[in-house]
């Protein structure tokens, strides 16, 4: 085909007519991405019809190069329009479909809530940790040294039947109260001593309405020069008014084989005396199991069921209720 400089210019100003139109015309990127290559790109339309110009005589060149740059011109412009307007409706297109209905109904998820044991002891920790006390833990699995004879309990002491012992193939038992971390933690540490410490136990007690073979205690253990029952009468007064309100409190006489003098607590409760602590000043022979001279050191300890402390305050009825996960029951608290 013989070049021309009409043929050339008018397949120029065909390409931007053309062109244009179908830019103009594009609803996609892509689509449009594609057109530009074919349309700009190297082997593009305008490329090719500039490969005619080397038949032209060079005169017309300049003109036909001027034209060309025109026709690029507009369609570069036309591409960055619809590209722009293209990208302004993605983008408001998106942002319509994200909108959020405030007014909808949010999902209901399921709330959990403290269980009441564990609201119990969070309740005593505080109390005590308000009053300068630590909290301490110590192990389930525990010795006989531990469990019993640290504690003034000597092998056939009368003292063990008062607590039905699960025994472990591995000669250790299930601690059967936390009052050994008393003797841990004066292992432990040096006087002077404020320390609270929650824990599960176990005794062989059938199931019945008010017990359980695995229950809670938390345990109390104050040891310092001086100190007296009068201590331990604040402690306890202070702490039973705090978890109870304003109840009538009594100390009755009692017996421990790690305190002396021992007592238990009673709060007027409906009516009644109702038994909620053991106490009692620390026995000399338990501070020289852990190598404290009692002539210098004296000090008082308590011990209390959880599961007792939890009846009492939201009037739970059978302590089998606390251990049985029913949500109805626990949806109360
Ligand atoms: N360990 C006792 C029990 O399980 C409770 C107790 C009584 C603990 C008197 C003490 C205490 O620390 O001083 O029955």
């Amino acid at each position: 085909m013989t070049m021309t400089l009409s043929n050339l210019e008018a397949q120029l100003t065909e390409l931007q007519e053309a062109g244009t139109a179908a830019i103009s015309a594009v609803a996609d990127l892509e689509v449009l991405e594609s057109l530009r290559v074919s349309f700009l790109g190297k082997k593009g339309q305008l490329s090719k019809i500039l490969g005619g110009m080397g038949k032209l005589d060079p005169s017309d060149r300049p003109k036909v190069g001027k034209l060309a740059n025109e026709v690029k011109t507009a369609l570069q412009s036309a591409l960055d329009e619809t590209r722009e307007q293209l990208q302004q409706a993605k983008i408001l297109e998106q942002i319509a479909a994200e909108t959020i209905d405030v007014t909808m109904p949010g999902t209901v998820r399921p709330q959990g809530r403290r269980h009441p044991l564990a609201s119990t002891i969070d309740r005593a920790l505080d109390i005590f940790v308000g009053l300068g006390y630590t909290v301490a833990t110590g192990p389930e699995m525990e010795s006989d040294r531990y469990n019993f004879s640290a504690l003034n309990m000597p092998e056939d002491h009368p003292a063990r039947d008062m607590q039905d012992t699960f025994y472990l193939p591995n000669g250790n038992l299930l601690r059967t109260h936390t009052s050994p971390v008393q003797v841990r933690y004066m292992e432990q540490n040096d006087p002077p001593i404020r320390v609270v410490a929650p824990g599960r136990v176990y005794r062989r007690d059938t199931v019945d309405a008010t017990h359980s073979a695995v229950f809670h205690q938390v345990e109390l253990l104050a040891i310092d020069k001086g100190l007296t029952f009068t201590d331990l009468k604040g402690t306890i007064g202070e702490f039973i008014k705090q978890m109870f309100g304003d109840v009538e409190i009594r100390f009755r006489p009692s017996y421990f084989p790690f305190t002396e003098p021992s007592a238990e607590v009673d709060v007027q409760w409906k009516g009644q005396w109702l038994e909620v602590l053991g106490c009692g000043m620390v026995d000399p022979n338990v501070l020289k199991a852990v190598g404290y001279d009692p002539e210098v050191y004296t000090g008082f300890a308590a011990g209390f069921g959880i599961e007792r402390f939890a009846m009492v305050l939201h009037q739970i009825d059978d302590i089998r209720r606390v251990y049985a996960s029913d949500l109805r029951f626990l949806r109360q608290f």
